[in-house]
This record gives structure tokens, sequence and C-alpha cells, in this order.
């Protein structure tokens, strides 16, 4: 495109949400069932957060990838998009599979994404809206087109069940978006990302990581679960998801009385009011759905994303804010104008379509770990004719092959 003074000037690109989903377990667990195990009633949970049932994944197959994959899938399905198509995954996540791989990595080859980067986001319950700030900035670049952000956990797997002060509060589950180019003005407009790692020590899993590697010792003394000083964070919390929305918001040239729908990072009924009391919004334009999920850390503002256009809380050319806050301590807040259509009926074919391709990348894994295998026992050959024909057509196949 030439501007007025004949100079290039690249088509203005925008970020827009295009498709949308979430993924729980199973089985709910209410505050009366946790009162069954720990010293607490449902009076107080209800009464000091807002919460009522948490889904937990009981199953040891259901895994934060598992979860974030189906979030991702029905994202894909919404936007109508093969997986094929996906240029980048950001999976937000405080409680991967494993230090290393990443989860996102083994989202990307359950779902057959073949073209995609990936990469795990570790800034707590934050790292939802730091994935979509950093998603938005490839997209407006021009470095991809199709970016998955996601935001998964399986919490209940690093709580200490025995601990009243934290066990009452996280919940497992997974959401996820798909981020896509366009020309049309809207989508993410604005985003401030906060840390203090001062307050690192408020909200923490002390051990398994390489500063306190698993032992014994730190195992027998459950240093492997979430550790919290609550009321720290209670403060810290009421006090910046007001500041970071009024910043985002400065900087998409918003005030408040601009704002059509607030998502906040659901942790504490009495957070999300307090903060809502200082920016003086009223209370039916934010976004509440704490009582059914419990705080599922990154998966819970896409969560109540895709709740809000369940219910039909958002509307073409609303103005969005998603702020969260979390362990880092961190911060984010991003504003975004709605410009999706309405979830459109796909058919059922290409449904049919796109669940085969499901199945065909879990043959296509299967297959490579099978050909790594083959390929690893034929380097003791490596020099004989035929296992060096051999390895070579199978990295030809997988593409990594160096010519
Ligand atoms: O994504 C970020 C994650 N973290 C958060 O968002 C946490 C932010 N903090 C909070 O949400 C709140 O601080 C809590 C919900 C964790 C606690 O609420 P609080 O109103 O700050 O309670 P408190 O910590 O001041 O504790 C009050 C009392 C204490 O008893 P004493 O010392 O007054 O006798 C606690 O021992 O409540 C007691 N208590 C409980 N009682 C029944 C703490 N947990 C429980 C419980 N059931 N589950």
């Amino acid at each position: 495109m030439t501007g007025d003074n004949g100079t290039y000037r690249p088509l203005q690109r925008y970020a827009h949400i295009t498709g949308w989903g979430k993924a729980l377990p199973e089985r709910v667990i209410t505050n009366k069932d946790l009162a069954q195990i720990v010293d607490t009633t449902d009076e107080w949970i209800r009464s000091r957060t807002g919460i009522e049932q948490r889904h937990v994944a009981v199953d040891p197959d259901e895994t934060t990838a598992t979860l974030g994959m189906k979030a991702a899938r029905d994202a894909l399905h919404v936007a109508d998009l093969p997986a094929s198509k996906v240029d980048l995954i950001i999976c937000a996540t405080s409680s991967p599979e494993h230090i290393f791989p990443s989860t996102a990595s083994i989202i990307q080859d359950s779902l057959g994404a073949v073209r995609a980067g990936a990469f795990d986001l570790s800034a707590a319950c934050s790292g939802f809206v730091y994935g979509l700030t950093l998603a938005n900035s490839m997209i407006v670049t021009g470095q991809s087109d199709n970016i998955l952000v996601i935001g998964a956990e399986t919490l209940s797997r690093i709580t200490d069940w025995s601990d009243r002060n934290t066990c009452v509060l996280f919940g497992d589950g997974a959401g996820a978006v798909l981020l896509q180019a366009s020309a049309i003005p809207g989508g993410i407009m604005a985003s401030v990302l906060g840390s203090d790692g001062s307050g690192g020590d408020l909200l923490t899993v002390p051990a398994g990581g390489s500063k306190q590697p698993t032992t014994l010792e730190t195992v027998a003394s459950g240093q492997h679960f979430i550790k919290m000083d609550g009321r720290a964070v209670f403060r810290f919390a009421t006090r910046v998801m007001a500041e970071a929305s009024r910043e985002a918001l400065a900087k998409a040239h918003l005030d408040i009385n601009d704002v059509d729908v607030v998502i906040p990072h659901q942790a504490n009924l009495r957070i999300i009011q307090s903060s809502m009391r200082q920016l003086k919004l009223p209370t039916d334009k934010v976004f509440i759905n704490l009582q059914n999920y419990g705080n599922t850390s990154t998966a819970s503002i896409p969560i109540a994303l895709c709740d809000a256009l369940d219910e039909e809380r958002i509307k073409v050319n609303d103005n969005i804010v998603m702020v969260g806050f979390g362990a880092g301590l961190t911060w984010a807040a991003t504003v975004l104008k709605w410009v999706a259509p309405p979830a459109h009926d796909v058919p059922r074919w290409r449904a049919s379509q796109r669940s085969a391709t499901y199945s065909l990348a879990r043959v296509r894994s299967r297959f490579l770990r099978f050909s790594r295998k083959v390929e690893g026992s034929l380097v003791a050959e490596q020099d004989s004719g035929w296992s060096k024909v051999l390895t070579d057509r199978i990295s030809r196949w997988r593409g990594t092959k160096e010519e």
C-alpha cells in the first residue's frame, strides 16, 4: 500500500479472537465435600471467596495437556481452522506436565499442528493475558497469522489437600482462544504487563525446580505443594487489578465509561468486587463464574470468556477488559474490541473431517516415535549402505533431513 507521500506503508494488521473453547474435568468437588477432608465449612468458603464448587482431574490420564488440547480443538472448531494452519501455540500454565518438554509441544503434537512453533509461558494466573499480548505482537508485526493461546491447569496435582488455606481455592480446567490476523480494525487494542519479583515468596511452589531439587526431604515436608500468604496476595490483588485496568484503558484511549464487559481473573469474589468498586464500574458489567470452577489460574479468564459468550454477555463492538494477577508477583490487563462473529454452525462433515485429522495426528505421532527408535538402532550401522539409505528416508519423511 502506498501512503500520501508515495512511501510504502504496510497494511495495518489487527489480532482478533475468532475461536474459543474450554475443557473441564468431569469430577466436581463441592464445598461440602471439602468440609469432609479439612476443617472448613461451605459457609466460610462461600462468604470469603464466592466459590461453591470446582472441577478436579481425578483420572490420571487427564492432564494439563489433554485439557489444553480439548479446549484448543474447540477453539479451532469455532474458527473453522485446520490445526495445520496454526503458526504458534502458547500454553500459559502454572502446572505444566514437566519442567520440559513444554506442555505446548505436547498439545502441538496431539493436534497435528505440524507447522506450529510451541512454548509454555510462566506468569502464573496472569499468564493468559501475557500470552494474548505476545500473540498480538506476533500478529500485528506480520510474524504469524494464526496463534492458539491456551491457559491450562491441573492445580489439584500440586495442591496440599490437607491445607485448608489453599485447597479450597483452586480448580482444574483449560480455556483456549485462536487469535487471527485481520485488516478489520479492532481486536486487541492495548495491554499492560507488570511484575514485582520481590513478592515471589508470597505464592510459590518451593521445591521441584533447580533451586530446591526434589529430595526425599522436600517431598516429606510437602515443599512441592502450593504455599501462599493469602492476606498479602489479597492486598496486592485489590490494588493492582484496578490500576492495571486503568492503565490499559488509557493506552487504548478509552475510559471506564467506554467499557462494556470486564473479564477478571476469577480468584476471589471479594477481590473482584473491591477492584470494580475502585474503578466505579457497575457490577452488571463484570463477568463472574468463579462459583462454578474456583481459581483455575491461567485458565480462569479464557473459561470465563467462553461462558460469557455462551450467556450472550458479549456483543459485537463491545470493549472488553481482561485483567489478571498472580504469583511472581505478576499482573496483566488487555483491552479488546470484540468484532468476532458469533459462533457459526460448522458443517457436520467438516467437523468429522477435523476429528479424523486428530486421529491421524495420533497415528503420525506414534509413527514418529517408532521411526526414531528404528533410526536409533541403525546408528551403529551408520556407514553401511542400506542403513544410511533407510535413516535418510526416515529423516526426509520427518522433514528433518539437512540437504
Ligand atoms: O490467583 C491468585 C491466587 N491467590 C489468591 O487469589 C488468594 C488471595 N487471598 C484470598 O483470597 C484470601 O486471603 C483467602 C480466601 C485465602 C483467605 O481469606 P481471608 O479473609 O483473607 O482470611 P484470613 O487468611 O484472614 O483467615 C481468617 C481466618 C483464619 O483464622 P484465624 O487466624 O482468624 O483464627 C484462618 O485460619 O480464617 C481461617 N481460615 C479458614 N477457616 C475455615 C483460613 N482458611 C480457612 C478455611 N476454612 N478454608
